[in-house]
């Protein structure tokens, strides 16, 4: 698969297959992650990665009744994990907070693990609801210290893969 074609071929995923992905594979695709370009290459990410089912459980959980304290009429989907979409892996990517583009280099990890783990016949989804999540909650599963979340990536085999979600012509302005 090229790139182009693992670009166009990734799509949110939100129901999986209940089998779990090997801990190489999540390796591999977190390599992959870090080969993204970082400013003034200081790559100032960590991983957090969970394979847990009752891990991943309690996060949901947490992350789900801090959405619904803040805003009451928040539309969660009415699954059993409207956060992680019961994925088999949870990656959560952290960024050195008091590094001021931790948050576009994160991202750009981010993307190379969605495609690299679309070239794995995996399926992803963004999830920017880790946002909500409490510092110590994390820090309790190892979060490097100084670091914060910047987006977690559910991870597993998809039921299927949704059809694509057309995308608005690019407002590009031209200079010749
Ligand atoms: C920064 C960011 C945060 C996102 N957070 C969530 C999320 O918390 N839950 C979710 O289901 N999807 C989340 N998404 C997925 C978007 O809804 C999805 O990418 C968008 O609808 C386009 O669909 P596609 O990914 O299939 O192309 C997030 C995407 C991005 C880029």
């Amino acid at each position: 698969m090229n790139v182009i074609e693992a670009i166009k071929k990734r799509r949110s995923v939100r129901e999986y297959k209940d089998k779990p992905v090997p801990e190489d594979i999540i390796s591999k695709i977190i390599k992959a992650g870090v080969w993204a370009p970082s400013a003034h290459n200081r790559q100032p990410w960590s991983f957090i990665v969970l394979t847990n089912k009752e891990k991943i459980n309690e996060l949901s959980r947490h992350i789900e009744d801090r959405i619904r304290k803040q805003n009451p009429n928040y539309k969660l989907r009415d699954v059993d994990d409207p956060i992680f979409y019961s994925a088999p892996a949870v990656i959560i990517i952290c960024g050195d907070a008091s590094n001021k583009w931790s948050t576009i280099d994160c991202s750009m990890a981010a993307e190379n693990i969605v495609l690299a783990a679309t070239e794995l016949e995996l399926g992803t989804c963004f999830i920017g609801r880790i946002k909500y999540v409490e510092q110590s909650f994390l820090e309790n599963l190892g979060m490097k210290k100084g670091h914060q979340p910047v987006i977690a990536i559910s991870l597993g085999y998809p039921k299927e893969m949704p059809t694509a979600i057309e995308r608005e012509e690019p407002c590009i302005s031209w200079v010749k």
